[in-house]
């Protein structure tokens, strides 16, 4: 398999931006310049297409649960002359940013410092009525988290390992290399990195801590580097890649809280609103497929052989399986090539729990 093809074939957010990078730079340049990537929206008119019947109405009313810089909001906000969007990160870096280049909006936009599991209590305090009309949600790492070397997201830039999306909580991911064992940090590099080589990786791991501290970026990478056999260097792309990519997954507790999110989103829609989700790893896909077929599904007792009313799907969906960017698109923009896109509509009102 060729690198580019590896990349394609890789269903990971992080391949794809250091497949740009790399293709660029050696290890460790300078942060890569800021280019179109790092504000084109992915699927951008997919998104808009989908949550459009939703948002016609005069007062309609997004939430952007993933802001970031507000590539998608800033689109939306033009397009929908009347919308207003609440916009949710848990970086309030992003979020100053966002807020910065939204400003012409006005009212039009809020800023929302919050994970997105907490949606429900944000609809509830901006919402109408507790309800929105659509949501947004654009997952993982940001371009702009990649590309500030700082934030210790990327093995293409030496810096701390922190790779925290809030760096005001949480635990860094140096950390959670000091303190976790050698089984956890396997768990973790299996899991969320699917890394052949990830107990071995976490044997040298530990066993380097004992000597000094892993604190940097580099050090990682120069570890992962060793840890891997030659033959498996040569051809699976960057070393670090899985590794750097589980440990980001864990430090940002990121599949609790989308698994959280989900029914938490399909909740707080009023009926004919939609939610659509963009996931750029596969275990993030598995979550939110599960999340919506089970909306889609009939709650009534299974082997019943007539339809019970009152137990017909809340939901429907809007996409058959999950849509992928155009070929175009994915040229123009890498970290495009692995996203799925799935939405969904609110058919019925939400069964009473009573
Ligand atoms: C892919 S970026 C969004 C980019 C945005 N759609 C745009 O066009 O500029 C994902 C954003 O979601 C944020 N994020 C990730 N997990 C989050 C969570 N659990 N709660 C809130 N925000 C989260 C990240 O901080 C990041 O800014």
């Amino acid at each position: 398999m060729t690198r580019e093809e590896e990349v394609r074939a890789c269903t990971c957010n992080e391949c794809d931006v250091s497949a740009a990078e790399e293709s660029a730079e050696s290890d460790f340049a300078s942060p890569r310049a800021a280019d179109d990537a790092l504000h084109t929206p992915v699927m951008l008119t997919e998104c808009i297409d989908l949550l459009a019947p939703a948002l016609e109405a005069p007062g309609a009313l997004l939430i952007d649960a993933t802001v970031g810089m507000g590539g998608h909001t800033f689109a939306f906000l033009s397009h929908f002359p009347h919308l207003r969007v609440i916009g949710i990160d848990r970086d309030e870096q992003a979020l100053a940013l966002a807020s910065e280049r939204l400003s012409s909006f006005g009212e039009r936009f809020e800023a929302v410092y919050a994970t997105y599991d907490m949606i429900a209590d944000v609809a509830a305090r901006l919402g109408k009525n507790g309800k929105v009309d659509a949501i947004l949600m654009d997952l993982g790492v940001s371009s702009l988290q990649l590309d500030e070397a700082e934030r210790g997201f990327a093995y293409s830039h030496d810096a701390p390992l922190d790779m925290r999306m809030d760096t005001s909580s949480g635990i860094t991911a140096a950390e959670l290399l000091a303190t976790e064992g050698a089984q956890e940090i396997t768990r973790i590099l299996q899991c969320y990195g699917e890394e052949r080589f990830a107990q071995r990786i976490a044997q040298k791991i530990v066993a380097q801590r004992e000597r000094e501290p892993l604190t940097r970026t580099s050090q990682l990478v120069e570890l992962v580097r060793k840890a891997i056999p030659a033959a498996t260097r040569r051809t699976g792309g960057h070393p670090a890649k899985r590794t750097f990519q589980a440990l980001r997954i864990a430090v940002n507790d990121e599949l609790a809280v989308l698994e959280r999110a989900i029914p938490e989103a399909m909740r707080v829609l009023r009926l004919g609103g939609r939610l659509a989700v963009e996931s750029y790893h596969s275990l993030e896909d598995k979550i939110v497929k599960a999340a919506f077929v089970a909306g889609a599904s009939s709650t009534a007792p299974e082997g019943l052989p007539f339809d019970v009313p009152g137990y017909e799907p809340e939901f429907q969906l809007l996409t058959r399986g999950a849509l992928q960017a155009p070929p175009e698109e994915r040229e123009r923009n890498s970290r495009s090539a692995s996203v799925r896109l799935r939405a969904i509509e609110r058919i019925r009102e939400e069964m009473s729990k009573a």
